[in-house]
């Protein structure tokens, strides 16, 4: 393909001459004679040089030429310039032309300069081209680069919290066997312990101030009985029976004897339970004890009032539990511990609770997390359906 010319010049002559000089070295040419047509047809044509006449009526050669570079950058110029005028040439140069010949010319030479021009142009504008290709591939090394670290991020994570949750079902396993025995030891004894208190107790009408002991001697050893019924909870399962449950149902019913907490704390309860009942074979008061574990301890939070909200969603394969409050959340550097069995915050609390709740969700394949800020605290909880 022939290169495309643009030929500028006030002068006739000068555009016949090398029109017909450069059309017969096979040069694509065009020619105007003044700036104004050569903004236009560059724009049109995009040709790959300009020869553009110094002295020109108008709009002057100097001022053409800058245009013409800021407005086309991939349009190269050549001046023409009078003899005489070698500092005018210079500022040229500066000014962004490729090259000037000096009126009059030789054709030989001009084809020489346009054809050298040419030449610097195509390795300019490829050096470019390369130059644009490599910041390309630079980009999107950086962004793979990005991803990978974010990948590797997240993997991290994932790792971490499979190492964690290992670590935790492996101190269940433990605990369960220490527990079983503990418990039932320590049970047989305080039974024992009861029954005499008790005894003693009924012997002491008389006595109000003694009697008053050993009715606290009673309540304490109750107290010791539930927590080791909890342990034994924690890490056991207890007897159960699979059936077909609704889950909808099974949170409805575990949020029964929470309501009249909730009134005297002016909670407000919000259920969004949807219209289709996910079913899943399971043991209903097992199940239930996730959410009674999880509604006690958001309670606990909301002394003076707040909202619990509780929704469910599922689609053909799982079920997603949303349990929702507006209590004072769970410090950052809890939240490693939460599910640990003994940890706990509470002056009375035994730190069961959650490990219950783990406990039961990885007995029926499912997943919890749990997101928590300042404006509260909320747990998910992933069951797979049947
Ligand atoms: N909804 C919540 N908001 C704020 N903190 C919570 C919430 N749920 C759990 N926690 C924190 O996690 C700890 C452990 O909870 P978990 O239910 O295992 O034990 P507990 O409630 O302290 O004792 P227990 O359940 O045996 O009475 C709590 O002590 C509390 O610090
Ligand atoms: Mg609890």
């Amino acid at each position: 393909m022939s290169e495309k010319l643009l030929v500028v010049d006030d002068e006739r002559m000068i555009l016949e001459l090398t029109s017909m000089v450069l059309t017969s070295r096979g040069f694509d040419v065009s020619v105007v004679d003044n700036a104004l047509d050569a903004y236009e047809m560059i724009e049109r044509e995009q040709p790959a040089l300009v020869l553009l006449d110094y002295m020109m009526p108008k709009v002057n050669g100097l001022d053409a030429l800058k245009e013409i570079r800021k407005r086309f950058p991939e349009t190269y110029v050549i001046m023409f310039t009078g003899k005489g005028s070698e500092e005018v040439a210079v500022e040229l140069m500066k000014s962004g032309a490729s090259d000037y010949v000096l009126k009059p010319f030789s054709n030989a030479k001009l084809v020489e300069r346009i054809e050298n021009v040419l030449r610097i142009r195509s390795i300019e504008l490829h050096n470019k081209a390369l130059i644009q290709e490599q910041e390309r591939l630079l980009d999107e090394i950086e962004s793979w680069n990005r991803t990978l670290e974010e990948r590797v991020e997240q993997k991290t994570v994932e790792l971490e919290m499979a190492h964690h949750e290992v670590l935790l079902t492996e101190k269940l396993a433990a605990l369960g066997h220490l527990s079983a025995g503990m418990a039932h030891e320590i049970r047989n004894p305080l039974n024992s312990i009861s029954l005499f208190a008790q005894v003693i107790s009924s012997g002491l009408e008389d006595e109000p101030e003694m009697k008053s002991y050993s009715e606290k001697i009673i309540n304490e050893v109750e107290r010791i009985d539930a927590i080791l019924v909890k342990l034994l909870s924690t890490s056991k399962r207890s007897h159960f029976q699979l059936r077909t449950i609704h889950i909808d149902r099974v949170i409805t019913t575990s949020l029964q004897p929470f309501l009249e907490q909730m009134n005297v704390q002016d909670v407000t309860l919000k259920t969004e339970l949807g219209e289709k009942t996910p079913s899943l074979l399971a043991d209903a008061d097992e199940l239930g004890q996730i959410f009674s574990n999880l509604f006690a301890n958001a309670l606990f939070e909301m002394k003076t009032g707040g909202t619990l909200s509780v929704t469910l969603e599922s689609d053909n394969k799982e079920a997603l539990v949303t349990v929702s409050d507006t209590g004072g959340g769970i410090p950052e550097e809890h939240l490693n511990n939460i599910f640990d069995p003994f940890f706990t915050t509470k002056d009375r609390g035994t730190g069961f609770g959650l490990s219950v709740v783990l406990r039961i969700v990885k007995t029926y394949a499912g997943r919890i997390n749990v997101e928590s800020n300042s404006q509260g605290t909320s747990f998910q909880i992933w069951l797979p359906l049947a």
